[in-house]
């Protein structure tokens, strides 16, 4: 059995659907902070924290638990800049009390999310594994903590580990039962998908004087499926595999502009946009390898073709939209 933290997020619920899918047995802890409940589909739902030691305890004791996949955290980069205390707190210290409880109940197999913010602004693209991690906000710091405390406490109580570092999640489970719902919202494609269903008036291009072809800064877009499935992949790897740090990335990045492109093509919509300055602290290019996962997991995006991610999250997108207008 699986316990997965934060499993009515994005990204968790969508592992949680696939996980189940395949026929495994999973709880799913999250606080619901971000996260929804209707989303998570299948599995044991608990509403709780993971900084609930005793929480912890009795989901262990109760449930035969043999791995651990963490998503549990906060994910704002701008107000982790604002609000790092918030970010140190969640993402490190709760994770701490978390691989704790792991320790006292002896529950050896472990997958994280980290991120390509690890990274701060890499010297060379596609990224690959052994760049420096040179961290520039406080939430790819927090992440790049617990990378390390994962390293340690493996070494000293025996746990398998293996920590990913996502490029860009995008898209929406591909039968649009589940998809993208943060609040608020900061990713850049629900925000266009807003637009392009009358939502949002405008969409603000930060910056078009980077060094890329068209000025905009580029992105490696990877949707949400295929992640999930790394995820299945590395559980399946784990009793038999050595622990590993990897990039879930496409080896393609896209402009904004392109991007934008993509979506009018595909929603039929305009897009109207307003060219904004620079925000402070972000890469012109994000690439990531993926020639470690495909290596050791036998891991390859299938569904991160650019349009492929834009029609999945633009059938979410619009059934979201219509349940919300309903509620209102
Ligand atoms: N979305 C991306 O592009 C991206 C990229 C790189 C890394 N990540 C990482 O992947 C993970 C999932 O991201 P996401 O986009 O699905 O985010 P999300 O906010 O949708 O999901 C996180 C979930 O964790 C829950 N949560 C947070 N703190 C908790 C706590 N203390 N106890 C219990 N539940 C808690 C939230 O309610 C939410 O449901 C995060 O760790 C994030 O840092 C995401």
């Amino acid at each position: 059995m699986i316990l997965i933290t934060g499993g009515a997020g994005y990204i968790g619920s969508h592992t949680n659907k696939l996980f189940v899918q395949n026929g495994y047995k999973t709880v799913i802890l999250d606080n619901l902070i971000y996260g929804h409940q209707e989303n998570v589909v299948g599995g044991i739902f608990i509403r709780g924290d993971i900084s609930n030691v005793k929480l912890l305890d009795k989901i262990f004791s109760d449930y035969p638990i043999d791995a651990v996949i963490h998503f549990a955290a906060f994910a704002y980069v701008g107000e982790s800049v604002r609000e790092p205390a918030k970010y140190y707190e969640n993402n490190v210290s709760n994770t701490i009390l978390l691989l704790n409880a792991m320790v006292r109940h002896g529950v050896k197999k472990l997958i994280f999310s980290s991120t390509c913010a690890t990274y701060g602004i890499p010297e060379k693209v596609p990224i690959v594994e052994e760049e420096l991690q040179n961290p520039i906000n406080a939430y790819g710091a927090s992440k790049w903590m617990i990378e390390r405390i994962i390293k340690d406490y493996a070494s000293a109580y025996g746990i398998s580990y293996c920590v990913f570092r996502y490029f860009n999640a995008a898209g929406a489970d591909p039968d649009c039962e589940i998809g993208e719902w943060h609040i608020p919202e900061t990713h850049i494609i629900p925000i266009l998908l807003d637009v392009a269903i009358g939502r949002r008036e405008h969409f603000d291009i930060y910056g078009t004087d980077y060094d890329t072809a068209d000025g905009t800064c580029i992105r490696d877009y990877i949707h949400v499926w295929d992640l999930a499935d790394a995820h299945l992949r590395a559980y399946e790897y784990l009793p038999k595999g050595k622990s590993v740090f990897m990039n879930l990335g496409t080896m393609e990045g896209i402009s904004i502009l392109q991007l934008i492109d993509v979506v009018k093509r595909v929603t039929g919509k305009e897009i109207r946009t307003i060219n904004e300055k620079r925000r402070q602290g972000d890469p012109p290019k994000l690439i990531g390898s993926m020639e470690k996962a495909e290596q050791i997991l036998g891991w390859k995006p299938v569904n991160s073709n650019i349009e492929t991610i834009i029609l999945h999250a633009w059938n979410w997108h619009k059934k979201l939209f219509e349940r919300q207008v309903k509620l209102k």
